[in-house]
């Protein structure tokens, strides 16, 4: 089938599309209608009953594949390699579930999970599926205040954690962040479980936290727990505007049936085919496409700690693919430029046999048009560009490998995929004709897989996604559709920027850098960077009478955004300045600084309330060498 006829399919009857697709995963009951009428935004399959971890698991072990890989761990940091068939991680993941079922996880309650990337932690979300409960993994890149907000908000009665993760510089020790976490949170989880890694032993505290090893020692293997398809998998917090996280639900059976039709059909992934996303399972990637959709589909996932460079070189990628015969790779363009920076001409590359890969997909970050073109050059697989959000699941434009490819145009992120009816509006949500830029939104009800709402935050659901336009979810970016309806996805409408494929909100720097005694005011931009796409820069003012070095001033803000919002904020640069430009009504115009910095043309902004202050900005810029000439 072609992308036009698949499209055509879906857009024809989308409940017999989605019906259809349903039919690749197994209910314990059946829905009455396919989706839930009274629901604008779409719930999906509403009555119909499942599992989600017997999908991804016991259904192949049980019928065939019990002996087909399932999980691949590659710890570049340790050089371990451990592999798990589906029969074997089936049964890791019952014990460990059997361990919380007997410790009083139950269905619907929360567990949180802040581990590194070790099989563990992949047993760890998968148990919480086995039990019908509600799994929120947090990125172990964040700092313990980030840790603490997470916990406040989702009160888990479980905690699970490992003593340690590792950094190509570093082990980061993760139980004094958790316990720092615990003193600043306003919810006390009854028990924390901790995975001892050789590298780091933590110390356990008495009476609330218990060895993973002693965890399980009395474990029985505990059966999977039939949940609503609309009963929610997990809570996958993500920046918003603002410092307060946005809680991301996913249901059980829109997210399996969506996940799975994916595998095949964009990804062109078949069971047993291998898959690996290289990404990590605090961020929606690894929530779909380590953990849960590779699985679904019956195919061997990798899980990989490491780099793509530096650990030990940049032709790490290629070693993991040539070494476990990968056919497709995900990952963002950020680790493709990395590797593009250090090996030019891929000569890495020539060490291993990437026979294997039938093509590589990019997304987390606007992919620009080199990144795509080198990398189709150099493996010689189609490159594949796709554009998608925590929000979202999967992915809402991209190609059909699975279904044969369109041709690809680098800049773009193809076309929207069959259950997203992709649009751009003006201010006025009047569609712009194509080639003009504007706000992207996808018209309601959404497709199966993507959010329902936020976690116990209806109305700020509401109020975050559905209010600008009648009948639209906003999506936050702004771009265009060309006339024959690629979409090209170019910047977010909203204070958030994308760091090294990480999502940031500026909101949350800010309220960060105010926290500094010496802070009068300030703003946070990103500004254009050739390996992360976008690192963010700090402005500063300083309370009137400071006498205080600026430079050490900058080095304290800098520390700051470190211990409050964690290493991966990649916080290094920050400028003092006397005044910030301003509207008349008093809003820092955030844009403007972004592109004095970038020394990019801006439009003069009417509003500004003194435009003197531009040029400032720009020789603060140029004389601190945060801007070239
Ligand atoms: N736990 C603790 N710290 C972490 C971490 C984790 N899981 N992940 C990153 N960090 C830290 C890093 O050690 C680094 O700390 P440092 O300031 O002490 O050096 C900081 O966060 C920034 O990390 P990172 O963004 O990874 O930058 P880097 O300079 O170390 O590496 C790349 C650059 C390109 C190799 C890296 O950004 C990368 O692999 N990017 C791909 C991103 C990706 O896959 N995103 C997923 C979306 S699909
Ligand atoms: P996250 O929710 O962390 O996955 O970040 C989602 C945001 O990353 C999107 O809203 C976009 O701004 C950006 N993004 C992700 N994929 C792409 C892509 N392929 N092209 C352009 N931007 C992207």
């Amino acid at each position: 089938m072609s992308y036009d006829s698949v499209r055509q399919q879906w857009l024809a009857g989308p409940e017999e599309f989605w019906a259809k697709a349903a039919e690749g995963i197994d209910w314990t009951g059946r829905w009455g209608e396919v989706r839930d009428r009274g629901s604008p935004v779409g719930r999906w399959f509403p009555g119909a009953e499942l599992n989600t971890c017997y999908n991804a698991l016991d259904r192949h072990a049980d019928s065939g594949a019990a002996d087909r890989t399932a999980l691949i761990y590659d710890s570049a940091m340790t050089g371990a390699v451990r592999r798990f068939t589906y029969a074997e991680l089936r049964d890791h993941v019952a014990e460990l579930a059997g361990a919380m079922q007997a410790a009083g996880l139950g269905r619907g309650d929360r567990a949180l999970i802040y581990m590194p990337m070790v099989p563990e932690s992949v047993m760890a979300m998968l148990a919480c599926a086995r039990l019908g409960a509600i799994h929120s993994v947090v990125f172990g890149g964040f700092a313990a205040r980030e840790l603490a907000t997470r916990i406040s908000q989702a009160r888990p009665k479980i905690v699970l954690t490992a003593s340690c993760g590792l950094e190509p510089n570093r082990v980061v020790a993760y139980k004094p962040l958790l316990d720092d976490a615990l003193a600043q949170a306003d919810h006390a989880p009854e028990l924390v479980v901790l995975l001892q890694r050789p590298e780091l032993r933590a110390e356990l505290k008495p009476g609330r936290d218990v060895d993973w090893k002693d965890f399980l020692r009395d474990a029985k293997p505990a059966d999977c727990v039939p949940v609503q398809a609309t009963d929610p998998l997990y809570i996958l917090y993500t920046s918003g505007t603002t410092g307060q996280p946005k809680g991301i639900v996913r249901d059980n059976g829109g997210h399996a049936v969506a996940l799975h039709w994916s595998m095949k059909a964009l990804y062109g992934i078949s069971p047993g085919d291998v898959f690996w996303a290289a990404s990590d399972i605090g961020w929606v990637v690894g929530h779909s496409y380590i953990v849960y959709a590779p699985l679904l589909a019956g195919a061997t996932s990798i899980l990989y700690e490491g780099k793509p460079v530096g650990t030990p070189d940049a032709g790490a990628f290629w070693r993991v693919i040539g070494q476990h015969g990968v056919n497709a790779l995900f990952t963002a363009p950020t680790a493709i430029r990395a590797i593009k920076r250090e090996d030019p001409a891929l000569e890495q590359a020539q060490r291993y046999d990437l026979g294997t890969l039938r093509a590589l997909f990019l997304a987390g970050e606007r992919c620009d048009p080199d990144t795509l073109e080198w990398s189709g050059q150099v493996l010689g697989v189609p490159v594949i560009d796709h554009w998608w959000q925590t929000e979202t699941g999967w992915a809402v434009a991209g190609n059909l490998l699975g279904e044969g490819l369109f041709k690809v145009k680098a800049g773009s992120a193809g076309k929207a995929l069959p259950g997203w009816d992709v649009r751009v509006l003006d201010e006025n949500g009047a569609e712009v004709p194509a080639g003009e830029t504007g706000s992207i939104v996808c018209r309601l009800p959404l497709p199966p897989g993507a959010l329902p709402t936020l976690w116990q935050a209806d109305d700020r659901f509401r109020e975050t996604y559905l209010s600008d336009y009648d009948g639209c979810y906003t999506t936050g970016d702004a771009g265009y559709m060309d006339a024959e309806g690629y979409l090209y996805v170019m910047t977010r409408t909203d204070d958030v920027i994308n760091v090294a494929g990480h999502r940031l909100s500026t909101g949350a720097l800010e309220e960060v850098l105010a926290m500094h005694p010496d802070v009068a005011e300030c703003a946070v931009t990103g500004i254009a960077d050739a390996l992360k796409g976008q690192v963010p820069l700090g402005f500063l003012c300083l309370k009137s009478g400071i006498a205080r070095d600026e430079g050490t001033v900058v080095q304290e803000c800098i520390a700051l955004i470190r211990e409050h919002i964690g290493p991966v904020a990649a916080f290094r640069k920050a400028l003092v300045v006397d005044r910030l430009p301003k509207t008349r009504s008093g809003k820092v115009l955030r844009g403007v600084l972004a592109k004095i910095a970038d020394g990019v043309e801006y439009a003069f902004p009417p509003t500004i309330d003194d435009p003197a202050i531009l040029g400032e900005i720009e020789s603060s810029l140029l004389s601190a060498g945060i801007r070239a000439e």
